[in-house]
């Protein structure tokens, strides 16, 4: 059987940086606004003030120290604090299909392809900007790609489960190059009114480039056609349990419901502690099982690319993995300037932080979130 190899990665980054610091001020002036406007009643009792955001917080309760946003003048501004999205026309390409090509030709020129050759396109993400036609088959027809695309949203895992669906089509022969690209424009689903949730996310777009090989080169780092560096990825694994902790019920519905429900209540919404408890165990146990059934040893595995939610989630998992504290370049972290970007986090972190590692060395690229869900895929360099 032919083997999968990740042969050319991609990354979009929008313009607009936003610091702690410019976050908090703006959400302090949207505070003051408000309680004043609601003086009498938080007087009477029948509604609580609204206290003001600290940048040490988050930097303390999540490392997180800026994101990147589509528009920043928008999500600033204290008395929207949300982004100004342009309505586009039906002849322009959407914005989710705008990015998701920007990070897919980085990822076609680094793995030496060119839009003709993907026969398949998956888009994987936590928010969908439409219900149809799907954003990736507004790709596909972008890129002059042919076969099928579609749409698939997990969550924070979008991309290890679109990535097993790329895998799967290519082991059942149903594609040969398969695009997986996550547009997270998280901000469009952040509740910045909030001081719990406004600092989490950031946006961002990822793509992977994924591809059969069926050459006879058996021999790791034998192969010397195609792309000069690529990944083989020796397996997957998903894992799903139901939980209520994190919850996004914006939906085509939510205009038939009775009675009506506050716009705030669709917007993303966690209960963050009893996320990190319940999450992190899950995330190592998963690993360890999944590391362990290959028969390969934790401590060959030279680097985790882990989803990129909170700082002290991802120590916690990498030291029960581990036994110990893990080094930086064991576990890169991209949360101070990316935030949360949901299922693009661990591909920024692979698309990123992956020198120093040569052909035949063993790499975890792991995301998790809502479901709960978890995904881990196993990598091993191919090619230098
Ligand atoms: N500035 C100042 N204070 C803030 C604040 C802000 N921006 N946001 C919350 N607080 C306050 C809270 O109101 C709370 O006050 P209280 O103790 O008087 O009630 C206090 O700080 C602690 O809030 P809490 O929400 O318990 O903080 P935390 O330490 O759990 O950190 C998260 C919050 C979200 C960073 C953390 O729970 C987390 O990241 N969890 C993982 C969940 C996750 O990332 N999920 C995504 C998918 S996996």
């Amino acid at each position: 059987m032919g083997r999968i190899l990740i042969t050319g990665t991609g990354l979009f980054t929008p313009p607009d940086s936003v610091s702690n610091a410019e976050l908090v001020v703006s959400l302090g002036q949207a505070n003051e606004a408000w309680n004043g406007k609601h003086r009498a009643e938080i007087e009477r009792g029948e509604l609580e003030a609204r206290d003001l955001p600290s940048e040490k917080f988050i930097e303390r309760a999540s490392g997180i120290g800026h994101r990147y946003v589509m528009d920043k003048q928008g999500v600033l501004d204290p008395t929207r604090l949300r982004p100004h999205l342009r309505s586009r026309t039906e002849d322009e390409l959407s914005i989710q299909a705008e990015i998701g090509l920007a990070a897919a030709n980085e990822a076609l020129a680094q793995a030496g392809r060119k839009g003709e050759d993907v026969d398949a396109v998956i888009v994987g993400c936590s928010n969908l900007q439409r219900a149809y036609p799907a954003v990736a088959i507004e790709i596909q027809a972008a890129i002059g790609a042919s076969g099928f695309a579609y749409d698939m949203n997990v969550a924070c895992s979008s991309a290890t489960f679109s990535i097993q669906n790329a895998v799967d089509a290519l082991r059942s022969g149903s594609a040969k190059c398969v695009l997986v690209l996550n547009p997270e424009i998280t901000s469009g689903h952040n509740n910045f009114a909030l001081r719990e949730f406004h600092f989490i996310f950031g946006d961002a777009c990822t793509a992977l480039l994924l591809e059969r090989d069926d050459s006879e080169a058996d021999t790791v780092g034998d192969r010397t056609e195609g792309s000069p560096e690529s990944w083989e990825i020796l397996d997957t694994r998903l894992v799903t349990t139901f939980s209520n902790n994190i919850r996004n019920d914006a939906g085509y519905l939510n205009p038939c419901e009775e009675p009506e429900r506050e716009s705030f209540e669709l917007l993303f919404r966690q209960n963050g502690r009893t996320v990190f408890k319940e999450v992190c165990p899950l995330v190592s146990k998963h690993i360890r099982g999944h590391l362990a059934d290959r028969s390969i040893e934790v401590s060959d595995v030279k680097r985790f690319w882990l989803h990129q939610a909170n700082l002290g989630m991802n120590k916690l998992i990498m030291r029960k993995i581990l036994g110990r504290d893990a080094l930086p370049n064991e576990a890169p972290v991209i949360l101070d300037e990316y935030a949360n970007t949901s299922s693009a986090g661990s591909v920024i972190a692979f698309h990123n932080h992956r020198d120093g590692i040569a052909a035949g060395d063993y790499g975890v690229l792991c995301s998790f979130g809502a479901g709960y869900s978890v995904g881990s895929v196993i990598l091993r360099k191919f090619t230098d």
